[in-house]
């Protein structure tokens, strides 16, 4: 049966401003008590669930967004800058929060700073966001959950909408996202417990070693084989490439694609959209993986967002 929607991203949503070519040196960063200039500026929205619907729609995917935002200027921009695209919103506004800004500055080397400030995304509830996802099992193909540790209101619910969404034949995938100075070992306990129910998971290599306490992707990978129940994984390493493990225990080694990055933000998501993409289409892991790596390098080195065409150009490439 084929549903409506080929994915529902649960997550963050922000407004992100990206400042390009912003000249600061990596050791000091911006410098206190001075005015540091700099020429480009470009207004998107982000946060891992943003990135992903929006990545998958570029895509060609029919995507669903639930998220937060408030009641304020900034959260019209969301919406303005969403509207434009197809993507369904499913999202929750409420006027005590502030949606979320976040400011990327990357300089002339491809070194990056990050900040962030607002109150939405954190007061996404489980519940809400429960009787939100649960309307739509029928009518989605995949659950993709982005973020793990920035929604502590969720983390509670997750393992609970997984469960539910498979008994409705929804393919899950995880990208759990950083592990910060926040968070503890109950959370981590939390998480591994929910990687094991979900179908297809998608940690950055750091992450996957801090998680799973191992010092190699392979002794990580030796852990997750003796697991009784475990997803698929695929560990991402930025230029590096990616590495998964299939169903059978196989293991598929891809490199990425050789990019120039002008803005690394949203890699991950946009790898992560990519794979669903290829994964639906019944590709390969190794053909996954690359179909995967493709979008992110189109992401991350070029103004214009990931298509269908300009994907399919670098892979024959
Ligand atoms: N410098 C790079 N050159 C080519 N591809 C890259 C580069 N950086 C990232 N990528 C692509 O993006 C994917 C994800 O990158 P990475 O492993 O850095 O994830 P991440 O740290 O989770 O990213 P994010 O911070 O966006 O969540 C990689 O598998 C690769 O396809
Ligand atoms: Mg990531």
């Amino acid at each position: 049966m084929t549903k409506p929607f080929d994915a529902l991203a649960l997550g963050s949503i922000y407004l992100d401003i990206h400042y390009g070519e912003f000249p600061f040196d990596p050791e000091i960063g911006i410098r206190s008590e001075t005015e540091t200039v700099g020429n480009e500026v470009q207004l998107r929205v982000g946060g891992s669930a943003a990135n992903f619907a929006q990545v998958g729609s570029g895509l060609g995917l029919k995507t669903a967004l639930v998220a937060k935002i408030g009641q304020d200027r900034v959260g019209n921009i969301v919406t303005d800058i969403l509207n434009e695209q197809n993507i369904l919103r499913l999202i929750f506004t409420d006027p005590e929060v502030k949606t979320n800004v976040s400011s990327h500055f990357t300089n002339p080397q491809g070194d990056t700073i990050q900040t962030t400030a607002g109150t939405a995304n954190l007061a996404l509830d489980g519940e809400d966001a429960m009787r939100v996802v649960r309307n739509y099992f029928d009518k989605i193909s995949a659950l993709y959950i982005g973020s793990y540790f920035k929604l502590t209101m969720l983390q509670d619910k997750y393992e609970a909408i997984v469960k539910s969404a498979r008994e409705h034949d929804v393919l899950t995938l995880l990208d759990h996202g950083m592990i910060s100075n926040v968070v503890n070992t109950g959370h981590i306990e939390q998480v591994k417990s929910l990687v094991r129910n979900v179908d297809v998971y998608i940690p950055n290599e750091q992450e996957f070693l801090t998680i799973w306490n191992v010092n190699s992707i392979k002794q990580g990978f030796e852990k997750m084989l003796s697991l009784p129940k475990r997803p698929i994984i695929v560990v991402t390493r930025g230029a590096n490439g990616a590495i998964g493990l299939d169903q059978d225990g196989s293991i598929h080694d891809i490199p990425s694609f050789k990019v120039q990055p002008k803005n690394a933000v949203g890699a991950g998501d946009s790898f992560n959209a990519g794979f669903l993409k290829a994964w639906q289409k019944k590709f390969s892991m190794d053909e996954a993986i690359r179909y995967a790596h493709a979008v992110a390098a189109i992401r991350i080195s070029e103004n214009t967002p990931p298509s269908k065409e300009s994907v399919q150009a670098l892979l024959d490439k």
